[in-house]
């Protein structure tokens, strides 16, 4: 290790307070990861190792590393205007031409974009705009948002009370009122409850049906919204059963609740259409957007907002009281108009839906073999394994956190960007990926967990 890289260690474990991370252990440990540099799917740390980026960062940059479009776009825009807001009746040339270039690639029914500087800011915008639509209708007792536990839809206050961790809950007094849990649809884990196989289908239907439930202990009256990531992420990758969305976009339309898909994950490409609702066919009312929207190269995120929707918005002359200095950020807008027009122009989405999720699915699934792997699912550029102690009886190991953990210290050591979920490694590789880079991330993969073995039974 360079003399330099402990330097940096040292001043960040001085000084830095890490998001989701022991504070303690880093400030002791003096071992932080310093990532200096990256070009396409690879990131550099200060030492010059090369790392296999199958997280994509934190899931957002979707185009890889070093796209010199969007470098150019940043730096000119740079010069021309580095900052204006969008308040009081003010755009600039990137916000607007930003707004008709998502209108075009969103769902046709979507045409109306709200800029926020983050998902999490996303999603707040998201619970004051489902409770100013019910309020501008004249029916302010729906008032109500419903989630699913284990939901991630960021850190803010509203944000976190959206989400269903409660991890992050037990922090702060959270969640706020007005906003309750129902089940997630995560199929892996009712096996591994009932230690055995389940019908698939059956169980999407019982879990999309808690939301009806809920619905009718609520009373209709009372409920705004209903709001879920297409896939979940940073809950685990859990993709639900085919049976699930169109049960719950039936649910929402007889109900007459809105329908909130989180796209901050599925949307931009990643599950092989430009956003998860797409894939799984579903109307939403509003989309929260971030990461692939600018491949994550400059923070930018908003909410995408359907014609309904923003047609009562507008009805009146009364203000949205909501917005933030960084609303639709002319660096950043410009960053976001690059990405997504060097998406268009390599044929990005299609590209992953025809060659490189088809790939990866199969190469991935190869991994369902190792003996500590009890599931390995994916679906467009998502992936995840399931770390179980028996596979015949879906019993995971009693430290289930600690495996894995001690899988992504051996990823990291060999050259790969796997994330540990207690008890799953996820990935979410950079859209760009190619086959070669694929078979070298499933290799990787499976000598990790070949190590992980060695080390949990030595
Ligand atoms: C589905 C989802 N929504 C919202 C967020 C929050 O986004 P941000 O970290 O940009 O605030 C995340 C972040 O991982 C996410 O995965």
């Amino acid at each position: 290790m360079n003399q330099r890289t402990q330097h940096l260690q040292q001043l960040d474990a001085n000084h830095h307070l890490h998001p989701f991370s022991d504070l303690k252990a880093m400030h002791e440990a003096k071992k932080t990861r310093v990532i200096s540099k990256a070009q396409g799917v690879y990131i550099y740390d200060n030492d010059g190792n090369k790392i296999l980026d199958a997280m994509s960062g934190l899931w957002c940059v979707n185009m890889g590393y070093g796209q010199q479009k969007i470098i150019d776009a940043v730096n000119e825009q740079m010069h021309e205007l580095p900052y204006y807001n969008s308040f009081f009746g003010t755009t600039h040339p990137p916000a607007a031409e930003l707004t008709a270039l998502l209108a075009e690639i969103a769902p046709a029914h979507m045409n109306q974009v709200f800029f926020t500087s983050g998902g999490s800011e996303a999603n707040d915008t998201v619970l004051r705009m489902v409770r100013h639509y019910w309020s501008s209708l004249g029916q302010a007792d729906k008032f109500t948002v419903i989630s699913r536990e284990n939901a991630y839809h960021g850190s803010t206050v509203a944000a976190a009370s959206l989400g269903g961790m409660t991890s992050m809950h037990e922090q702060g007094g959270l969640p706020i009122p007005g906003i309750v849990h129902i089940r997630q649809p995560y199929t892996f884990e009712e096996c591994v409850k009932t230690g055995g196989e389940i019908d698939r289908d059956a169980f999407g239907i019982e879990t999309a049906q808690a939301l009806a439930d809920k619905i009718d202990e609520l009373g209709e009256n009372k409920v705004a919204a209903f709001i879920a990531e297409p896939i979940q992420g940073a809950g685990g990758i859990i993709i639900p059963p085919d049976t699930y969305w169109p049960e719950i976009q039936r649910i929402c339309n007889e109900r007459n609740i809105l329908l909130i898909a989180d796209e901050v994950i599925c949307g931009f490409g990643r599950t092989g259409e430009w956003f998860g609702s797409e894939y799984y066919d579903i109307t939403p009312d509003l989309m929260p957007i971030a990461k692939g929207l600018s491949s994550g190269y400059l923070p930018i995120g908003g909410v995408m907002v359907a014609d309904r929707v923003a047609e009562v918005l507008m009805q009146e002359n009364v203000e949205f009281n909501h917005g933030f200095t960084y609303s639709g950020h002319p660096v950043c807008a410009a960053a976001a108009i690059a990405n997504i027009q060097i998406m268009q122009s390599e044929d990005i989405v299609e590209r992953v839906r025809t060659n490189t999720a088809p790939y990866l699915a199969k190469a991935w699934q190869t991994l369902a073999d190792h003996p500590l792997v009890g599931e390995a699912r994916s679906l467009g550029m998502l992936g995840a394994l399931e770390v179980v102690e028996d596979k015949a009886s879906y019993k995971r190991f009693e430290d289930t956190a600690g495996v894995t953990n001690i899988c992504r210290d051996f990823c990291f050591d060999n050259g790969l960007v796997m994330r540990a979920l207690s008890g799953k490694m996820i990935i979410a590789p950079p859209l760009v990926i190619n086959e070669a880079e694929i078979d070298e991330l499933v290799e990787k993969a499976w000598r990790c967990l070949d190590l992980t073995v060695d080390a949990i039974y030595s």
